[in-house]
């Protein structure tokens, strides 16, 4: 919010002007809700410099901040003029970034299902960002549900973050909320075993469990597979859903 402060008192641009965002999610994020509200809204253009950005964050026109209540409770749907692209500004990101980024590749390999983890870097890029893009246009304001597949994993994942008081970072936690979801699903785990590598992590099984029910998609509500590429809406019983989230924690 004290960005945010900032940009809108020293923003010298009128409502003709452009705001480019150049950093990862959390930039474009913050960068692309200024836009939103600067002048009650001004063009913004997108330029990532994670891989979380390239194929995710950048993407799909949801900005915001946080507020001292939580995630993103402040946003607007304000999609940028453009998202530019140039895999080569991965070149100095550490390589703890990178594998969060690569859990959210995996991810949307999953809901694709095409192993475009297997690619090369800019192939997989552009796959991943190409496909956020199709899911966000058909539903761009969330107003049809279509963008929901997109929290594959991510019920788990922000339980874990929840219950390990945010020490599990969220690219860990989307690795191990994928290997959940597949288990509930049914499907070999291999991928995200082979690509990933997650391990279970520390953190306090009932703020976790707490944390999940709480959960803004509903009670026992989650994304699952019926097969790569076969995204489904799923009621799961507590004792399974809970099981599953028990799993991904340390004994
Ligand atoms: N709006 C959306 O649809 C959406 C989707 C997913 C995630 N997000 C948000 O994105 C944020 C996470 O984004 P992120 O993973 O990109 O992390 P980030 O923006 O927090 O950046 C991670 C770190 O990498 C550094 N960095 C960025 N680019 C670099 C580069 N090229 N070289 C070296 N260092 C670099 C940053 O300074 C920072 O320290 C979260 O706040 C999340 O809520 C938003």
């Amino acid at each position: 919010l004290a960005v945010l402060e900032r940009l809108w008192s020293e923003l010298a641009i009128g409502r003709e002007g452009t705001i480019v965002a150049f950093g990862g999610g959390s930039t474009t994020d913050v960068a692309g809700f200024a836009a939103a509200t600067h002048l009650r809204g001004v063009r913004w253009i997108a330029v990532p410099t994670t891989l979380t950005g390239m194929v995710d964050a950048a993407i799909g026109g949801k900005t915001g901040v946080n507020t001292a209540d939580g995630k993103n409770l402040a946003g607007a749907f304000h999609f940028p003029e453009s998202v530019v692209i140039d895999p080569d500004l991965l070149s100095t990101l550490p390589e703890a970034e990178r594998r969060a980024g690569m859990a959210e590749v995996v991810k949307t390999g999953l809901l694709a299902g095409r192993q475009v983890w297997t690619l090369p870097e800019e192939e997989m890029i552009h796959t991943c960002a190409a496909f956020k893009a199709g899911v966000v246009l058909s539903d761009p304001y969330e107003t049809e549900g279509r963008r929901t597949i997109l929290n594959l994993g991510h019920t788990f994942a922000h339980a874990l973050e929840a219950g390990s008081n945010y020490t599990v970072s969220h690219g860990e936690a989307v690795a191990l909320g994928l290997l959940a979801a597949l288990r509930l699903s049914g499907l070999p785990t291999d991928a995200v075993e082979e690509v990933l590598r997650p391990e279970p992590v520390a953190a306090d099984p009932d703020a976790a469990w707490a944390a999940l029910k709480r959960d803004k998609k509903g009670e026992g509500v989650f994304v699952l597979l019926e097969a790569p590429g076969k995204p489904v809406v799923a009621t799961v019983p507590d004792a399974d859903a809970q099981r599953a989230l028990e799993s991904l924690i340390r004994k």
